[in-house]
């Protein structure tokens, strides 16, 4: 493909999506959200695009109420979608879910609830060259996120040796402020402790959710992106001392990872009515111009086509 600005094709191409909260005979989440239709719509958009992301990430919350269904529904929508693109899945434990079924529902472990409960699901999974890594931020039987001493060292000892492409952390709870003062009370404690360990280390961005809006901040010196649910989402509007989610404004994320830096873009689900644009055949003919060319046609705002131009360029538009 034709290299139209400075960038070159970025490294590895990621799909962040996040909060499913999927429940079992996929029961609409309070009556009313279909999580199962929109996740569909999510895969839907991911495959109309062509992109073929290398991973699809899913930042935790996949199951409302942590129920073998709900993870089996998600599964079987999931699992055949990144087998189409070509896709590696890594599932990070969020709040709502339970380890147990997480480990044998989602990744076929064998375990038992006793120790599956005890020990976070943390795993690492090597996405050609980029280490992304599954970081379990949930106490069991509570919403707020912590980490123990063990998952610490644990970081710390994946993290001593640096990966080719260096690392993506995805975790549910954010390490980050939020303006929602109840979703605070349920962040991740101890983020000092994460930021002594992730410092310096090739840590290169982190992943999260939890919040159900999307949002972007740094910790440590690293980037973070929190992608918006795809169940439903927060209404930032509300007076400061109260949480309002509603259905509306669903979304995943496109993570370009370049050689220097990352790029999130936010692939809301919402239906929307095209009112200009250009074909793949326009970018064809354009492509085929002369860098000078192509600049002149498409970048002057008084560019005179010639007829030939002018004809292949409107050919299909
Ligand atoms: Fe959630
Ligand atoms: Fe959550």
């Amino acid at each position: 493909m034709t290299q139209f600005g400075q960038y070159p094709e970025p490294v590895h191409v990621i799909a962040h999506v996040s909060d499913t909260h999927f429940l079992g005979g996929n029961r609409p989440l309070y009556g009313k959200i279909q999580s199962h239709e929109n996740l569909l719509r999510a895969i839907e958009l991911l495959e109309k695009s062509g992109t073929r992301p290398e991973a699809i990430v899913f930042t935790g919350d996949l199951a409302d109420l942590g129920e073998p269904d709900a993870y089996r529904r998600l599964r079987a929508i999931v699992e055949p979608a990144a087998e189409r693109m070509g896709s590696q899945v890594v599932w990070v434990m969020g709040n709502h879910d339970e380890r147990f079924r997480f480990a044998t529902e989602l990744l076929d472990e064998e375990t038992t609830e006793a120790a599956a409960t005890e020990h976070p699901q943390d795993r690492v999974y090597d996405v050609n060259g980029l280490r992304i890594i599954s970081f379990d931020s949930t106490v069991p039987g509570y919403h707020h996120g912590a980490m123990t001493d063990g998952q610490l060292a644990w970081l710390a000892d994946i993290l001593a040796t640096r990966a080719p492409h260096g690392t993506l952390l995805a975790l549910h709870h954010p390490p980050i402020p939020t303006p929602i003062d109840l979703m605070a009370l349920i962040e991740l404690q101890g983020q000092d402790r994460l930021a002594d360990i992730i410092r310096g280390t090739d840590v290169r961005g982190i992943l999260g959710g939890h919040l159900h809006y999307t949002t972007h901040s740094m910790f440590a010196g690293i980037p973070v992106s929190v992608a918006a649910a795809t169940c439903y989402t927060m209404d930032l509007t509300v007076p400061q001392n109260g949480l309002s989610g509603v259905d509306g404004a669903q979304a995943f994320n496109f993570v370009h990872v370049y050689g220097d830096r990352i790029v999130h873009s936010v692939v809301p689900l919402a239906q929307f009515a095209e009112v200009t644009g250009f074909s793949g055949v326009f970018m064809d003919r354009i492509g085929e111009m002369t860098p000078e060319r192509r600049l002149e046609v498409f970048s002057n705002k008084t560019a005179v086509l010639t007829d030939e131009e002018r004809a292949a360029l409107t050919a299909d538009n």
